[in-house]
């Protein structure tokens, strides 16, 4: 497990950044996993620039999302397919036919899910997951109490999660989804590295990740059971950490 710990979410940008940069730069059809929220928009917008100002070349880079919301219009601004194409995709030359997010509004959702499973398998596996981390410990959207070994799901929000979430949605929670797709804790494990990234308020949330039980009570803390973890952790959020690790 590495933890490096920052100041301020530019920073944490900045080297979440760079750390994918290095990676994608090293090899190409890059499949990146990406995470929403408000933590990885400091770093979806170093990336942007390292695309502008650094020539980081995403022309054959595969994403795959977390989750995204079930039932909310696929245009909606807080849909993540929204989110990711006004944060990322339209900002670099990404191929959209290679970004993946779970569709909130298939037909067959089951069906979908096991599909988008096929879809990750297809391309040989996640080579680097960007991870947000709630309050709850959830990670995507495997909420409290989803089995260690979960695979891609529609999943019901918790009460917690969606006060959390009601501020992207005029602080109105009775406009935030009730259910999501997310990919599930097994799926998450098995991408090759993971980069967890946390800021404010979340020092509860990683300490318990990182230092308690490895329990389907934290979902983030089958983070443990994962060779290559790197954590970017910014504005306090490591300050509840008790034990050395490796920056
Ligand atoms: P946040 O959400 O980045 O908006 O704090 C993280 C999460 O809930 O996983």
């Amino acid at each position: 497990m590495r933890v490096i710990k920052v100041g301020t979410s530019e920073e944490m940008g900045a080297v979440a950044a760079q750390i994918i940069a290095e990676r994608m730069r090293a090899k190409p059809h890059f499949v990146l996993g990406l995470a929403t929220g408000g933590t990885p928009e400091t770093t979806y917008a170093e990336l942007a620039r390292l695309h502008a100002e650094a020539a980081l070349d995403f022309s054959t880079t595969i994403t795959f999302n977390l989750d995204e919301y079930v039932a909310l219009p696929i245009e909606h601004p807080e849909s993540y397919r929204s989110f990711m194409n006004t944060r990322l995709f339209d900002k670099v030359n990404i191929n959209k036919a290679n970004t993946h997010v779970p569709d909130g509004n298939a037909e067959d959702v089951d069906a979908h899910c096991l599909e988008y499973e096929l879809w990750i398998e297809d391309v040989g596996g996640i080579d680097l997951q960007v991870l947000g981390i709630g309050h709850n410990g959830h990670i995507g959207f495997a909420e409290p109490g989803s089995s260690l070994a979960s695979r891609t799901s529609k999943v019901k929000l918790t009460q917690g999660t969606r006060e959390a979430n009601a501020r992207f949605f005029e602080n109105d929670i009775n406009k935030v989804p009730t259910h999501a797709i997310s990919m599930g804790i097994g799926t998450i494990l098995e991408a090759e590295t993971l980069l967890m990234l946390a800021g404010k308020g979340k020092a509860d949330a990683i300490a318990a990740a990182l230092e308690g039980p490895v329990t389907a009570k934290c979902p983030a803390s089958a983070l443990q059971l994962h060779p290559d973890v790197i954590c970017v952790l910014c504005e306090g959020a490591g300050d509840k950490l008790t034990l050395e690790y490796q920056p």
